[in-house]
């Protein structure tokens, strides 16, 4: 039996334990800041009621074999508190958060062979502390590496397509040109469907292929007209979705707009390519949300 502690309960933490319950076989630990005593995941097949055991302090937890973080990315410094004792015996951590820099986030804390960069892909959200609701399928990528592969295993038999990919970097800059653009519809306070506009959809089109360009910098493989299939497929998606960035401003939360489009700014200026409209972005929303945007 797996002893897997959850660092992070909400949409994204609590769909992985209720596959992870799913799965069979593994000790839950739910390590959250606010006191809770169940978790319910209204998944696409149905309500699964998570069996755990739930801490809210860091003293309160006990080693385990893996980590799985689920927190946002500027939430690092907080969730690093869980670290020393759920790692206490080398414990792998595996980050299942948005954007390009996994490992970066994470090195401070631990060694670099212990981090596993996950890309998650899953349409949820916290409904309330302790229920969940995921609207599709969860995918899991990672690395090919032995930690990669071992945390697939632990997800057999669930409905997830969890995956190792021999091309990690452009997979995590794939989904973040999907993220990048994002940032419209949370500045503008509108669900996605504000991107099927001309004046809007020409933006966003900007926005990606800035993305982009910095991926290919970086080493990432795009298709040649990826920002057109990025808004194509964004167009086709429910007018009324609406992205965890808009979700955090709706929650008066902060808001990853480093990890979504600073770090396309901060790359570009590395490689020499201009990202006039992610800076453009980044400034905007940091003028309306000026502290915690970035507590990374
Ligand atoms: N939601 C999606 O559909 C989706 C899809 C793909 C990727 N992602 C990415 O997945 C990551 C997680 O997103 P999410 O939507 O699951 O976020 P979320 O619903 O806001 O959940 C984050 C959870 O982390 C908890 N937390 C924060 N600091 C903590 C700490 N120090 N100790 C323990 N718990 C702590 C929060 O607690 P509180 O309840 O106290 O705030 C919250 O329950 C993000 O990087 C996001 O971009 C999300």
């Amino acid at each position: 039996m797996a002893r897997i502690a959850i660092v992070g309960v909400g949409a994204i933490g609590g769909v992985t334990a209720a596959l992870l319950q799913q799965a069979g076989g593994h000790q839950l630990l739910l390590c959250t800041r606010r006191p809770a005593s169940g978790l319910s995941v209204e998944t696409p097949e149905g309500v699964v009621n998570v069996h755990a055991t739930f801490v809210t302090e860091p003293s309160e937890a006990f080693d385990v074999d893996w980590v799985l973080v689920a927190t946002k990315a500027y939430d690092v410094a907080g969730t690093a508190k869980w670290l020393e004792r759920l790692c206490s015996k080398g414990a792998p951590v595996a980050v299942l958060q948005n954007g390009v820099e996994h490992r970066e986030r994470f090195a401070p804390y631990l060694a670099m062979e212990k981090i596993l960069p996950v890309m998650v892909d899953c349409p949820a959200e916290r409904q309330s502390p302790d229920r969940v609701r995921q609207r599709g399928l969860m995918h899991l990528k990672v690395p090919d590496c032995a930690i990669g592969r071992d945390f697939v295993e632990r997800f057999a038999g669930t409905p997830t397509d969890a995956s190792v990919v021999p091309d990690f970097l452009s997979v995590v800059w794939r989904k973040l040109c999907f993220n990048s653009a994002g940032v419209l519809s949370a500045l503008l306070m509108q669900p996605a469907g504000v991107v099927r506009g001309d004046a809007l959809g020409e933006v966003a089109l900007q926005i990606i292929r800035e993305c982009a360009a910095v991926a290919r910098a970086e080493g990432a493989q795009l298709e040649e007209n990826v920002a057109d299939l990025v808004l194509s497929a964004q167009r086709a998606a429910p007018a009324d979705s609406i992205n965890s960035m808009l979700a955090d401003r709706h929650a008066g939360r902060p808001v990853e707009i480093d990890a979504r489009n600073g770090v396309i700014v901060r790359l570009g200026l590395k490689h020499g390519i201009a990202t006039p409209a992610n800076s453009m972005a980044v400034a905007l929303m940091e003028a309306m949300i000026p502290h915690g945007t970035n507590l990374v």
